[in-house]
Order: C-alpha cells, then sequence, then structure tokens
C-alpha cells in the first residue's frame, strides 16, 4: 500500500529488509506505472501505426476495468496471501505473473492483449497488498520508526511512477526511437510493444532483487499470518468478489448502466448498516466507509492522468520543446515527481502543527477541493485550444494542485484505515482501502468516456463537471466533519 507519509524524516537506522522492499516496490511500480503511462495511446492509435484502433469510448471502459480489477482483486489476494501461502509467496508469485502479463503486452495481437491484462491484474492482486504487509512486519507495533518507513516506501513507489513513462514513453512515441528502429530493419509501428517489454524488464529486475536478497528476510512473510479458515469463509470471500467484478464488467452494456450504482450503493449500505449499531468499533467502520466514499470521488478524477488528461497532453498541448516533440506520456511524471518535491514538506508541516494540524475528515475535504481546484485550471486550458495548442503549463499547474490533494488523502487515508479498524480487522479494512481505489478506477473509466478532443468549449465544461463534482464532495465531506468526529471516538 502507499505507505502513510506521516512522521520523521528520522536518522535511525531502518530495518535491513527495507531497502529491498524499497527497490522492489519501485522496480514493480515502475512496470506499472510505465505500462499505464502509453497504455490509452496504444489503445487509440490507428492499426496502421500499430495501436488497437479503439475509439475514446472503448478505451475509457476498457482502462477503468482493468485498472479497477488490479486493485479490486486484493481483495482476494490479499486473502490467500494471509491465510495460505505467506506474504513473501504471494510477492514472488504474484510478480512471476505480472512479468509475464507484462512480456505478453509486449508480445502483440490481440489474444495476447487480453491475457496481458488478466496476467497484471491478478498478479498485482496478489503482489501489492502483500509487499505492503511485509513492510509493515519489519517493525513491531510501537516501533517509532515505523511511519518513517513507510514514508521511504512511498519514495520508492513514486520514483519508479517517475521513470517510467519517461522510459516507455520514449520507446513507444519518441520519432528518435521509431527511425532507429526503422533504421535498423524493425517495423517502426512496433514501438508500443518495446514500451510494454520495457515494463516486462521493470518487473524482472524487481524479482531478481527479491530473489537474490531473499536471505535478508529471516521469517518474514513466511507463512500465513491467519491458520484456521473456514470454507465458508473462503467460499464468500471468492463469490463476493467474483460477483462484484462480474457486475461491474457487464456494467457496460447497453441497458445494464444502472448495475454502476453499485459503486456507491455499496459505501452507502454499508455505512447505514454500521452507522445504526451502537457500539464504538461499528461507528468507527461507518466512518471508514464515509472516506471510502471521498477516497472513491478522489480517485475517479485522479486516475484522469491516464486517460483524459493524457489525451489532452497528447492532442491538445503544444509538446514540441526548444524544436524536440517530447513524448506525452511524459506529463504522466509530473504527479510522482511532485509527491517526491513536496512531501517531505508535508511531514514537516503535519510535525509542526502537532496537535495543532487538522483532522482526518478535514484532510479529505481539503484533498477533494485542491481536485476541484485542479480541474478548474483545466477550464481555461480547454478553452485555449479553440485558438492554438495549449500550453504545457496548464499541465504543470493541474499535476502541482492533484498531487497535494493526494498528499492531504493517500496516505493520512492509510494510516486511518489501520487506526479506524478493530485490530483483529486491519487486513481487511486495507483490502477495502483498495477497494475505494478500484471503484475510482472504474468510475474514472466511466467519466473518461465524456472526453472530447474537437470541441474546446464541450472540453471545458466536462474538466469543470470534475471541479463541480470535486467541490460539491469537498463540502459534504466538511458537513460530515462534526458526525465524523463521533463517529471516530478519540481517532483524529
Ligand atoms: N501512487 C499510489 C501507488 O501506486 C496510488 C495508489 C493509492 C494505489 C491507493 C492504490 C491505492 O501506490
Amino acid at each position: 500500500m502507499p505507505g502513510g507519509i506521516q512522521l520523521q524524516i528520522s536518522g535511525a537506522a531502518q530495518p535491513a529488509g527495507l531497502s529491498t522492499l524499497f527497490f522492489v516496490e519501485l522496480w514493480e511500480r515502475f512496470s506499472y506505472y510505465g505500462m499505464r503511462a502509453i497504455l490509452v495511446f496504444f489503445m487509440v492509435a490507428p492499426v496502421a501505426e500499430g495501436g488497437l484502433g479503439f475509439s475514446t469510448v472503448q478505451a475509457a471502459l476498457f482502462y477503468g476495468n482493468y485498472t479497477m480489477a488490479v486493485y479490486l482483486l486484493a481483495l482476494p489476494g490479499g486473502f490467500i496471501a494471509d491465510r495460505f501461502i505467506g506474504a513473501r509467496n504471494a510477492v514472488l508469485i504474484g510478480g512471476v505473473i505480472i512479468a509475464l502479463g507484462h512480456f505478453a503486452l509486449a508480445a502483440g495481437g490481440m489474444p495476447a492483449f487480453y491475457a496481458g491484462v488478466v496476467l497484471v491484474s491478478l498478479g498485482t492482486g496478489l503482489f501489492k497488498p502483500s509487499i505492503s504487509a511485509m513492510v509493515g512486519e519489519l517493525y513491531e507495533a510501537d516501533d517509532p520508526r515505523r511511519d518513517a518507513g513507510f514514508t521511504y516506501f512511498y519514495m520508492g513507489v513514486n520514483i519508479g511512477g517517475l521513470l517510467a513513462p519517461l522510459v516507455t514513453g520514449f520507446l513507444a512515441q519518441s520519432a528518435a526511437f521509431k527511425g532507429w528502429l526503422a533504421s535498423l530493419g524493425f517495423d517502426p509501428a512496433t514501438t508500443w510493444h518495446w514500451g510494454f517489454a520495457a515494463a516486462g524488464v521493470g518487473m524482472t529486475i524487481a524479482l531478481g532483487i527479491f530473489m537474490a536478497r531473499t536471505s535478508k528476510f529471516a521469517g518474514l512473510g513466511d507463512a500465513p499470518s491467519v491458520r484456521a479458515t473456514g470454507w465458508l469463509e473462503v467460499t464468500a470471500m471468492f463469490v463476493a468478489t467474483a460477483g462484484l467484478l462480474a457486475l461491474l464488467l457487464v456494467s457496460d452494456q447497453p441497458g445494464l448502466e444502472w448495475l454502476r450504482y453499485l459503486l456507491i450503493i455499496v459505501p452507502l449500505a454499508a455505512i447505514a448498516f454500521f452507522s445504526r449499531r451502537e457500539d464504538l468499533e461499528a461507528g468507527r467502520i461507518a466512518a471508514i466507509f464515509v472516506f471510502f466514499v471521498a477516497a472513491m470521488v478522489f480517485w475517479s478524477a485522479f486516475e484522469q492522468a491516464g486517460l483524459s488528461i493524457a489525451l489532452f497532453s497528447d492532442r491538445l498541448t503544444d509538446n514540441v520543446l526548444f524544436g524536440w516533440a517530447i513524448p506525452s506520456a511524459w506529463y504522466q511524471s509530473l504527479n510522482p515527481m511532485f509527491v517526491i518535491l513536496l512531501g517531505p514538506l508535508f511531514i514537516v508541516l503535519w510535525t509542526a502543527l502537532g496537535v495543532r494540524q487538522p483532522t482526518t475528515p478535514v484532510k479529505f475535504a481539503m484533498a477533494l477541493g485542491l481536485l476541484a481546484a485542479s480541474f478548474l485550471v483545466m477550464v481555461p486550458a480547454a478553452l485555449s485550444t479553440a485558438a492554438v495548442p495549449a500550453s504545457p503549463l496548464w499541465l504543470v499547474v493541474y499535476f502541482l494542485l492533484i498531487t497535494m490533494g493526494e498528499l492531504c488523502l493517500s496516505p493520512v487515508g492509510l494510516s486511518a484505515m489501520t487506526k479506524l479498524a478493530p485490530p483483529r480487522l486491519v487486513g481487511l479494512m486495507l483490502g477495502v482501502w483498495f477497494l475505494a481505489a478500484a471503484f475510482g478506477n472504474k468510475l474514472a473509466g466511466v467519466f473518461g468516456t465524456g472526453f472530447t478532443s474537437d470541441d474546446p468549449a464541450g472540453l471545458a465544461s466536462y474538466f469543470a463537471s470534475f471541479a463541480a463534482f470535486g467541490g460539491a464532495a469537498a463540502l459534504a465531506m466538511l458537513a460530515l466533519t462534526p458526525w465524523l468526529k463521533r463517529q471516530m471516538a478519540g481517532v483524529r
């Protein structure tokens, strides 16, 4: 999980295993974000240029379903790791499956494309919750180095996310690489697959590091943490995930779109169910599901980075810098870059404010407000494209604002999950946090279908509706803050 950027950047020595987990996650995220950076461009590129020739609507729905599956499968993935194979095996097996997935995408052809997507989703479901759990296991519950450790881990995530689009974007999109391929007698329309292959190489490096250093983890994540598992529990877990996945996948079919209301009905039902019970535990779980809805709203807009914002950067932005056309995938490095630059500032800020810092609900409202602000910036940006391609500075400001929002929500929410969940349910509630990301990604795909590149006024109102959605959610969050504080019963 994206660890909590919470505490001091202290000089205290970290446990020996941390640096390994840091580099393994760095390269796994390199593979994921490298693939994501070129995915939509590959899907909408004409077949003659080596793409899939999808319409933007098809590409957006596919993106939403794929990235939803990646995070939804963290629920059964974490469950399998906890109960059957242990975190270390889950990282290893998940990692092999992810690498195979990226190489399948590299192979080309429709069957390989679908196989690749399924493999990356299944593999990430095993890998991502387990590597995060292993970071947590490096520390005793009250170890003061814990939050700093997760902070380093989150930096690893974002260093991978920063480097990856630079590499895959160069391979997939640059004239330089196309020319070089052609000069060697290769077909320049295959550059997409070179990009996906780079993602596969990244994941292979991650696996290599993990295997070479496995001795560092004496006993860590070796065995399942939960021993007794009833068949009823196993069946319930798999039926629930498979059912949810299937319903949300068929919700794109004409006539079945109403199934998308599940995205809001499921968390609202959970809030209603838990807030009607009197006990403290249930009250806190009700609060968790309010944060769930807020996070879902946030990710549904945030994930436009690989979708409508990516298409904007590709089709409507002036990408020629000093006479050189920069690959549009490179814009996706701006978010991780700002996380790396601003993350430490946020740590210092929260630490300096101490008990006077905003509470979790207020930080969530700030995140949603920043989201609204970031999309407001895109309104004049869209309008400006009526005359000339947009300046890249619009996107720089957009990513700056939305990244500040991410830093108010992602690490804060993660830490809130661990504090609000009853101790025996921490793992499950982390799965719920990934589920919020999954639902948000699905919604991002649905919203992405509204993108248009040949109607500046229409595009401006499209971006304005994200701003309105985020602004309304921010106000709702503020209105709920007093109630949430009561539900959280002492947790800030
Ligand atoms: N940048 C984060 C990561 O890849 C995004 C994320 C947040 C993913 C929450 C899943 C859940 O780790």
